[in-house]
């Protein structure tokens, strides 16, 4: 009889689909969403709060330095609109400045939606909050609830980095299509920058970064029936100039063998596993890649280095081109 551990038997279908599909491609990959279970959430949660990773301290005092900037160029007391559950720290920024009516946080898994509305309605009792658990990469209907509110999408964290151009331009496209004519969407771009500086960001002296990305292998053995030694893997942060994007790898130190729910993968030394994209765009790159998406650039907010870019973007309805 073929053994079974339990955790073989919960684990979802679609992620044993990615792994195994993922790791029969020329280029192994795995999508990154799959860093993000309970333990890879902790470990980026301690990887906001390195030395090295400047970006979420970076936009959250860009957001605070510019406050009422925000809020008279996004619109006050509507309804904000959040694609994923919401950060602790961001979305009460973004709430006590633009005051809104409603908060529609969107996200794909129940229980974040719930712990993070809970946690708003014990710090917020006058605000409306609509929350709606949907993939926000397709579209969909908002909450009657918010009908003839100006409505403003939030999508902080350089979250739409991780996509390539090609899906961020849908991701995009999607959003315009869930909001509507005539709304708005406040986006956090990281920006291009000194290299040695991007690197470090991906791969910290304290090795958390590294921590975070062969989590994907233990949770693929905790939860595929998988064996794969990943001692034997080390964490890489590379650069891609031509594609203008921090890659993570797993890259294998020695020849190996493993199996995963029966399928056997061999990896040579020097072969990796491509977990995350992290594209940089520069200022000219940010404002094409929101007009690709059907987003018309009106202002933006950088720190002093511009390190970082929050960026204000209107769905203008269409008209006739000259
Ligand atoms: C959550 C996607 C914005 O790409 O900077 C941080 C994820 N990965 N360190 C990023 C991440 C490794 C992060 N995002």
């Amino acid at each position: 009889m073929p053994e079974m551990s339990d955790a073989a038997n919960v684990a979802d279908p679609a992620f044993r689909n990615d792994v195994i599909r993922g790791l029969q491609q020329a280029q192994p990959s795995i999508p990154a969403r799959w860093l993000y279970d309970h333990r890879g959430s902790e470990l980026f949660d301690a990887i906001t709060k390195l030395d090295e990773y400047y970006p979420t301290r970076t936009e959250t005092a860009i957001m605070r330095d510019n406050a009422g900037a925000i809020a008279a160029a996004a619109g006050t007391g509507g309804a904000l609109i959040e694609f994923g559950a919401g950060s602790a720290t961001k979305t009460p920024l973004m709430i006590d400045a633009l005051e809104p009516d409603h908060y529609v946080p969107i996200d794909i898994s129940g229980d974040y939606l719930r712990a993070s509305v809970a946690k708003l309605a014990e710090d917020y009792p006058d605000l409306a909050v609509d929350p709606v658990e949907a993939d926000f990469t397709r579209s969909f209907d908002l909450p009657d609830e918010i009908r003839g509110l100006h409505r403003v999408g939030f999508f902080p964290g350089s979250t739409i980095g991780n996509f390539v151009p090609r899906s961020a331009a849908d991701l995009l496209r999607t959003f315009r299509d869930i909001l509507h004519d005539g709304s708005s969407l406040l986006i956090g771009m990281d920006r291009l920058k000194d290299l040695d500086r991007l690197r470090a960001a991906y791969d910290d002296t304290e090795g958390v970064t590294a921590q975070f990305n062969l989590n994907l292998l233990h949770r693929i053995n905790c939860e595929l029936d998988a064996d794969i030694p990943v001692d034997l893997f080390r964490h890489d942060a590379r650069w891609n100039e031509m594609l203008g994007r921090i890659e993570m790898h797993l890259v294998a130190t020695t020849f190996m063998s493993f199996a995963i729910d029966g399928t056997r993968f061999t990896f040579d030394e020097g072969d990796s596993i491509h977990t995350e994209n992290s594209h940089k765009y520069g200022k000219r790159a940010a404002r094409t890649l929101l007009l690709a998406g059907g987003w018309t650039p009106v202002a933006e907010w950088t720190d002093d280095a511009d390190d970082f870019a929050f960026i204000l973007a209107e769905a203008q309805p269409n008209r006739f081109a000259p």
